[in-house]
């Protein structure tokens, strides 16, 4: 795997392999790598795909209270990752080449990234927006990979890409999770042993309250279940929804794909988790 910091040596290595007749496929990533992350690399790649990753702890997208300084770091083992994945280039800009002095422009998506993780972390998906634009514009590729597990942040990303005509296919990658069923983050080394195996209750909660919705029970009350289980298990509940799969509405209309959204915290630990109300 190649390996550049700088734009100059990314582009040169990008245009001789296009010339080659490779088709580019990006994975935007901020690094601390895990099953979840590979699974996007796998679905990447294809014969003859040239396959970039990227990471860059993005700091337009953490709020002032928020982690970016103790996020973590973890470049040795991420480029062993990457390899062993079968990625082919990785890049790794500096902060200074993603925002350098004078850099004033923001993305904003509005409507999808207003609720949920928009609501509790103003700025975030602004921040996002703006980097993944940045991203697309320096690698160009013909296709990008994004997890299930951020599920607004991919139907912001959707919706970005529809607006500003980037010609750019987007695959959303199914949640990858630990065996008990706790999705894979970046985030879950900040949980205290305890922490974590009460943490399990996140993605059970939102089984329950997809059996009982699919099974014609009450939404209303199946969210209020969901949010009480939670909190019976040390959790302080941001929010349990119910929402629209494109869109991100509470209250889908009728005949509507449907996603359970869930973003809580447990001690310091923010954790979000999603999923589909789809009959199997
Ligand atoms: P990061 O949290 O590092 O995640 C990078 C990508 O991996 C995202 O598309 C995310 O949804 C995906 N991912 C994370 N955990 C996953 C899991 N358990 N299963 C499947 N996919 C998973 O998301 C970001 O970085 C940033 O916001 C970024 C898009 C890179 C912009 O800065």
């Amino acid at each position: 795997m190649e390996v550049y910091r700088d734009l100059a040596g990314l582009r040169a290595a990008l245009a001789e392999a296009r010339a080659a007749g490779r088709e580019v496929a990006l994975v935007p990533t901020m690094g601390a790598l895990h099953a979840g992350h590979v699974a996007l690399v796998e679905a990447a790649r294809r014969p003859g795909a040239c396959v970039v990753a990227s990471i860059f702890v993005n700091p337009k997208q953490f709020g002032a209270n928020e982690d970016l300084s103790r996020y973590p770091r973890k470049e040795i083992s991420d480029i062993a990752m990457l390899t062993d994945a079968g990625c082919d280039i990785l890049w790794l800009p500096p902060v200074e080449a993603m925002y350098p002095d004078g850099f004033a422009t923001n993305v904003s998506v509005t409507g999808v990234s207003d609720g949920w993780d928009g609501a509790a972390r103003p700025g975030h998906f602004d921040g996002v927006a703006t980097v993944v634009a940045k991203l697309f514009n320096q690698v160009r590729p013909a296709r990008a990979y994004f997890g299930e597990k951020d599920f607004q942040q991919l139907a912001v990303i959707r919706r970005m890409v529809t607006d500003l005509d980037f010609e750019i296919e987007i695959t959303g990658v199914p949640t990858q999770r630990e065996d008990d069923g706790l999705a894979l983050s970046s985030r879950n080394v900040y949980l205290l042993p305890e922490e974590r195996a009460k943490a399990v209750a996140l993605p059970r909660a939102l089984g329950v309250a997809a059996r009982t919705i699919l099974g014609g029970g009450d939404t209303a009350r199946a969210l209020e279940d969901a949010t009480a289980a939670l909190v019976a298990a040390g959790f302080a509940v941001d929010y349990v929804a119910l929402v629209d799969a494109e869109t991100l509405v509470a209250d889908p209309a009728p005949g509507r794909r449907r996603q359970l959204l869930a973003a809580a915290r447990i001690g310091n630990t923010r954790l979000i988790d999603n999923l589909a109300v789809d009959p199997a």
